[in-house]
């Protein structure tokens, strides 16, 4: 399709003169990174003449031009999409001695695509940039134009927007927009890209929310088209947003395009990385294996021979054991922030018993070597069912807080749920995380406008969920910080992401100091007056995959889904609200049971082992959040101690699935448990009935039946 700024045509452009398919409509010769765009059908060079123009001195931005079109129009369009890469990579030849990003809009993405594959074969694309547009593989239910009549492809282009009207009633531009528009179609519908087929560069979805072309489900999918990475970003406005809003496009393809680049220089060219290797050979036999970023290798094997030269791994394998040790090195006010809970505790020890009354039957004989850990959510695949819980004001902890955590969890591919009351900014944690994947957890504050700023940062950033917390509307009634008038906020921890918010400064006083803005965050940081239709509002302000967490009662549940929610997080946010509640192990197959198999349903509170992991799911949810000892982990050795801890859990779980005989996750159900039907305290197990209790059953089942 065409809009204002393409192709509208200059048939009166020199026929015969071929320029060649790069124009650079602002030469940058100092520029640490070339950003070439790739424009939509129907479109031309000069779709992203505005978007240059905005771009920063250190981006150079290369527009691409079809041929067949202004300058190169005596040419014939290419006959298929694999032409147009083919053409574009060789111009690009001689350009990559400075990082290439590419980025395409619409069609120009599987151009773009295509372009990253036939360059990956002799050097590295930094970045594949992608908008409104769906992933190669997918159909994109795109009529033959050959076939359609002109009034009723203007009538289309129209409704898709781009082109002023006065130019839609020129016959002239009209014949030529859809003369493009045919052959660039053409091109597409002979494109085929097989399955499986994957850029090792990272992608950025930028999906536009009112885009009538292409959705959020169909625009995850891009994930399988990559083995860097995916994340995606919203943009306002619709299928035109990238080229027709570059004050809101322009900073977040910088924002991505610096992120990576300083992520580049930071991490250690091979050579470094042995000479790093040498230097730190006293160092523990954990941390060693951590920094050469193989969270999942075995780590097991590694202490052990680690061991056999007088090595012992500087944290304990025991995550249970990790509180207690981070006590001895986290001051008073730290430790009784973290480790606080409600109350007697009751809620919080209730978390813990929960985990231990249940228990596996393991199955044997199954042949299990290794079991698949990865599961699906929001069309993010995840390589192990673990997400990192929101855990605020993590300063309190280790100097570099949040970005330290970030940045363990990027190594081990693991998403860091970053938490609205965090020590680091968002845009701060997300430069770290880098192609690491996100969600942001969301207090949402009385402020509506430092609520909906906050969403958009969190968009910007590049965070792929919002997990907005609901039983946190008051705080708890917490003796241990009560009891040294603690509170890390209050003095200043914890409140990074507001003090940074365009919204919330313009709501401060003229000339606030210190305490004027603690006591304003104070004021308006969360809202006790919140309601189902205030989720329902949050859910109109974003297209990310929303998540309640807090979740208890199963009408809470249904409430959530009604009201908007993608999926839920059954919590008692680890005992540190309500006194005396119930904990969410219990709570957690009611839950399953009141929102149907299908929508992801996600458990924290309680959990510190891999076998805690295998119960939480056994009973209905699809991942875990894991909290408290990453933080004891990030006390005691700042990242590698965030790390080590997540390397322990994540290979316990793998062992657990193992001798439980899970094949993969799909494995895990109640069949595992014991007794089938868990015990009183939550009633008879609404997803207890096996495929084996079914008269005529084999009695071999499957053990997980749920999905
Ligand atoms: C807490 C909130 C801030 O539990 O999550 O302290």
């Amino acid at each position: 399709m065409t809009n204002t700024t393409t192709a509208p045509p200059a048939p009166s452009a020199p026929a015969g003169r071929t320029s060649g398919w790069i124009r650079t409509p602002h030469a940058r010769p100092d520029a640490t990174a070339r950003l070439v765009c790739f424009p939509h059908a129907g479109g031309a060079a000069n779709a992203f003449t505005a978007l240059s123009a905005g771009l920063p001195e250190d981006i150079e931005l290369l527009a691409v031009q079809y041929p067949g079109r202004q300058d190169r129009r005596a040419e014939p369009c290419a006959e298929d999409v694999s032409e147009l890469a083919a053409g574009v990579a060789a111009a690009l030849a001689s350009r990559s001695d400075r990082p290439l990003f590419l980025l395409g809009h619409s069609m120009g993405a599987l151009v773009a695509f295509e372009t990253a594959r036939l360059l990956e074969e002799h050097g590295r694309v930094a970045r594949l940039f992608v908008s409104a547009a769906r992933p190669p593989a997918q159909d994109w239910e795109e009529p033959d134009l050959t076939l359609v009549g002109d009034e009723e492809l203007v009538a289309g282009l129209r409704q898709l927007g781009g082109i002023p009207e006065p130019l839609l009633r020129d016959p002239e531009i009209v014949a030529e927009v859809l003369r493009l528009l045919r052959a660039d179609h053409r091109a597409l519908l002979r494109h085929r890209c097989p399955e499986g087929t994957a850029v090792a560069a990272p992608v950025t979805v930028l999906l536009a929310a009112a885009d009538p072309k292409n959705s959020l489900e169909q625009m995850a999918d891009w994930a399988r088209h990559t083995t860097g990475g995916q994340d995606l970003v919203t943009l306002s406005g619709g299928h035109f947003s990238l080229v027709e809003r570059p004050g809101e496009s322009g900073p977040i393809l910088t924002h991505h395009i610096r992120a990576d680049l300083a992520r580049a220089e930071q991490v250690p060219a091979p050579a470094d990385a042995s000479a790093d290797a040498s230097a730190d050979a006293s160092a523990d036999a954990s941390a060693d294996a951590s920094a050469r970023k193989e969270p999942l290798a075995d780590l097991v094997r590694e202490i052990l021979l680690a061991g056999l030269e007088g090595r012992a791994p500087k944290l304990s394998t025991d995550l249970t054991t990790l509180e207690a040790a981070a006590r001895e090195v986290m001051s008073p006010d730290a430790y009784a922030y973290v480790a606080g809970t409600a109350g007697s505790g009751a809620t919080g020890r209730a978390g813990r018993e929960a985990f231990d009354r249940v228990r596996l039957v393991p199955r044997m004989l199954r042949g299990t070597r290794r079991t698949d850990t990865s599961v699906t959510l929001f069309g993010q695949r995840l390589p192990v069912p673990v997400l990192l819980a929101p855990l605020a004001a993590q300063q309190v902890a280790h100097p570099e807080g949040e970005t330290a955590t970030a940045r363990a969890a990027a190594a081990a591919g693991v998403p860091m749920v970053l938490s609205t009351f965090a020590s680091r900014t968002l845009e701060e944690v997300a430069a770290e995380a880098g192609d690491g994947p996100r969600w942001f957890q969301l207090y949402l504050p009385s402020d509506r406008a430092v609520g909906e700023s906050l969403v958009r940062r969190a968009e910007a950033s590049g965070y792929s969920a919002i997990v907005v917390t609901v039983d946190a509307t008051h705080l708890g009634f917490r003796p241990a910080e009560l009891d040294r008038g603690y509170s890390p906020f209050l003095r200043g921890t914890g409140i990074a992401n507001f003090t940074a918010d365009p919204a919330f400064r313009a709501s401060l006083p003229a000339a606030a100091d210190a305490t004027a803005t603690v006591l304003r965050w104070a004021q308006i940081s969360t809202d006790p007056t919140l309601t189902w239709a205030d989720l329902a509002r949050l859910r109109r302000l974003t297209r990310l995959p929303l998540l309640v967490k807090g979740i208890l009662h199963p009408d809470d549940a249904r409430l959530a889904l009604e009201h908007g929610a993608d999926g839920v997080v059954v919590s008692t946010h680890g005992g540190r609200q309500l006194d005396g509640g119930v904990p969410a192990l219990e709570a957690l197959p009611g839950v399953r049971a009141a929102v149907g198999p299908d929508v992801p349903v996600l458990l924290d509170s309680g959990i510190r082992t891999g076998s805690d992991v295998v119960k939480a799911l056994a009973l209905g949810a699809d991942a875990v959040l894991y909290g408290r000892p990453y933080v004891y982990g990030l006390a005691l050795d700042g990242r590698r101690g965030v790390e080590h801890v997540l390397r322990c859990l994540l290979t316990d779980l793998g062992l657990a699935l193992a001798l439980t005989g899970c094949a993969s996750l799909a494995d895990v159900g109640p069949g595992l448990l014991f007794p089938r039907e868990p015990v009183g305290a939550y009633g008879t197990h609404p997803l207890a009935r096996t495929t084996s209790d079914a008269p005529g059953s084999s009695g071999t089942p499957e053990n997980g039946e749920r999905r």
